[in-house]
């Protein structure tokens, strides 16, 4: 090794490294000495020159220098981050409260804290995004946001929404059971009569959560799904008051001038009981593949509170009436953003999820 390197010089190089005071310095540095033409590559290929006897030892000794000048650089790469870092976070218009940014170095605005590369901000599931909207659209209107539990007791599921354990509707709310006899909700209705049992009228409440059915997935049915359920109970409350609610919630959350009518539809809770449809966003009633050539998309089930739940409830049901809807929250947003299958909103794909980071900003 002696033979290869001048004297002194391997410590003039460690010199050079700890003297570099930038990081554009230090990559010069870097360059000259490990680069392809750098002296380190020299030395490797002058290896062969040496006589026999002499090149497995120089060649050792070059590697290890090769290393020790590598681990020295890296040190030195350190050191200047953390001063460069210290520095901006002392200079006072550094705010810790700004987003991040977004892709990196080299995209968003140009900031000189650095994100490492790969570092992404994350973004807001669709759902969430959806659900958000939803819950300040209807807290403009005056309602409550309320909670409720995931594990539910039979008699908040079921009895109280006037479904008692030989109705037929028990089959279509096939669900996970536990073993204490508690079961995993298979809708946010119980939450209405948990509202009522709380709660005097007047009462406007919305519930957003996660509900389970024991379904076999496709691509318009999950296990794990989402809905909002929304309450209102008053004097006089009627079907004209659900219709416009719906319509007007509907218009801002789809993003357009909507059309809604009113079908008929079972539910234990309600009387009458109605499934409400929108005017096909895809051919705007014209009739296509999407909405079956019917022009109308079925959206939420809805109706009038049938007078057992808000007996069920502790309230007068001679002197109040309300209405209240299910809202499946995947089936707005697959509406809004024209997706065709419920299964990618739980798969995990970021490609899939990133896309609707324009409405989360
Ligand atoms: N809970 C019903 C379901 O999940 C939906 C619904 C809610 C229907 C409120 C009418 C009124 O199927």
């Amino acid at each position: 090794m002696t033979d290869l390197l001048e004297p002194g010089q391997r410590d003039a190089w460690l010199a050079e490294i700890a003297a570099a005071g930038d990081a554009p310095t230090l990559k010069d540095v870097e360059s000259r000495l490990l680069g392809k033409t750098g002296a380190i590559s020299e030395l490797l290929k002058s290896v062969p020159k040496l006589p026999p006897e002499d090149r497995p030892a120089a060649g050792k000794a070059a590697h290890a220098l090769k290393q020790e000048l590598g681990a020295a650089l890296d040190a030195r790469r350190e050191a200047l981050d953390a001063a460069a870092l210290e520095a901006e976070l002392a200079g006072g218009d550094f705010d810790p409260s700004e987003p991040a940014l977004r892709d990196g170095p080299g995209s968003g605005p140009t900031r000189s804290v650095r994100v490492p590369l790969g570092l992404r901000r994350g973004t807001l599931h669709p759902i969430s995004i959806v659900r958000n909207e939803l819950v300040d659209l209807f807290k403009s209107l005056g309602f409550a946001w309320l909670d409720g539990p995931e594990i539910e007791n039979e008699h908040h599921n079921f009895e109280a929404l006037n479904i008692p354990g030989d109705h037929p509707a028990r089959d279509s709310q096939d669900t996970f059971w536990l073993d204490d006899g508690n079961l995993l909700r298979t809708h946010t209705s119980p939450v209405q009569i948990r509202a009522m049992q709380r709660f005097e009228p007047p009462m406007k409440v919305i519930v957003p959560g996660r509900c389970f059915r024991a379904e076999s997935v496709d691509a318009s049915h999950e296990h794990t799904f989402y809905q909002m359920e929304g309450l209102v109970v008053g004097e006089g409350v009627s079907t004209a008051n659900l219709i416009h609610t719906m319509k007007t919630c509907l218009r801002e959350i789809l993003r357009r001038d909507i059309e809604v009518r009113l079908r008929p539809g079972f539910f234990p809770f309600v009387e009458p009981g109605f499934e409400l449809d929108v005017n096909c966003p895809f051919c705007s009633g014209k009739g296509c593949s999407v909405c079956k050539h019917t022009g109308w998309i079925e959206i939420l089930p809805c109706g009038m509170v049938h007078p057992n739940v808000l007996k069920a409830g502790g309230i007068d049901s001679e002197r109040y009436t309300g209405f209240a809807f299910g809202m499946g929250l995947q089936r707005v947003v697959m509406l809004r953003y024209g997706i065709d299958d419920i299964r990618l909103f739980m798969g995990g794909d970021l490609a899939f999820l990133a896309q609707f980071d324009e409405v989360s900003e």
